[in-house]
């Protein structure tokens, strides 16, 4: 009822919300970033659009008494590791950093927990402290708690395939699909691009 009042009094259009499930160590993941990294050239989207990345994936979380939440992974303890980086940065960082970051990690090597510590180093390269706070966030009790989140809010989609793309709040087959080709193209069909000059 309230939400009714509060749309009648306040007609305002509110950004497309796009949920994005990602994971650390799945190649589809690393061709959507190259995809979306034509989204860097238009930072106005960022008026119409809030991206909403989910580093979880196909995996699952078991709750350990005084430990906090255990997770498997697809693609193993290593995903893991890179799916908890991820979020401990993405809570840091405001939208346009969050995809210039997500651009920047899945070209990097992922391979390990050495080599995610160093392509974290590199993708966050001009702001040291996110660096140091992710390394600290991944060892704590909040690191655990923002992937238990991811989890739980993954697990509620039943989804099939990673990635797997929601527009606000709906997974329509057709829309993820033309996002997974071409993200820009895909927005600029839901919101009116024609005040951005926009090249596809
Ligand atoms: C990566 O960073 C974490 C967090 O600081 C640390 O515990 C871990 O030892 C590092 N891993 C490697 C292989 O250097």
């Amino acid at each position: 009822m309230f939400s009714i009042i509060f749309t009648l009094i306040f007609p305002i259009n509110c950004a497309t919300q796009i949920d994005i499930f990602i994971e650390s160590q799945c190649p589809d993941t690393v061709r959507l970033f190259k995809r979306m990294k034509a989204l860097l050239d238009y930072e106005q989207i960022y008026q119409y659009v809030e991206f909403n990345f989910i580093p979880f994936g196909k995996g699952n979380e078991k709750l350990v008494i005084n430990q906090g939440y255990e997770f498997n992974c697809q693609h193993g303890n290593k995903e893991c590791y890179g799916n908890l980086i991820d979020s401990c940065v993405l809570e840091q960082l405001d939208q346009i950093d969050q995809l210039r970051y997500l651009t920047c990690i899945h070209q990097e090597k992922q391979q390990n927990e050495e080599l995610i510590n160093l392509s974290l180093k590199k993708c966050v390269q001009n702001q040291e402290c996110v660096y140091e706070r992710s390394l600290k966030c991944a060892l704590s009790k909040f690191g655990n708690y923002l992937q238990h989140k991811a989890a739980k809010y993954t697990l509620a989609q039943n989804l099939v395939e990673i990635p797997w793309i929601n527009i606000n709040g709906q997974h329509i087959p057709e829309f993820d699909k033309k996002f997974k080709q071409n993200p820009l193209k895909a927005i600029c069909e839901q919101i009116d691009c024609k005040t951005i000059k926009v090249n596809y």
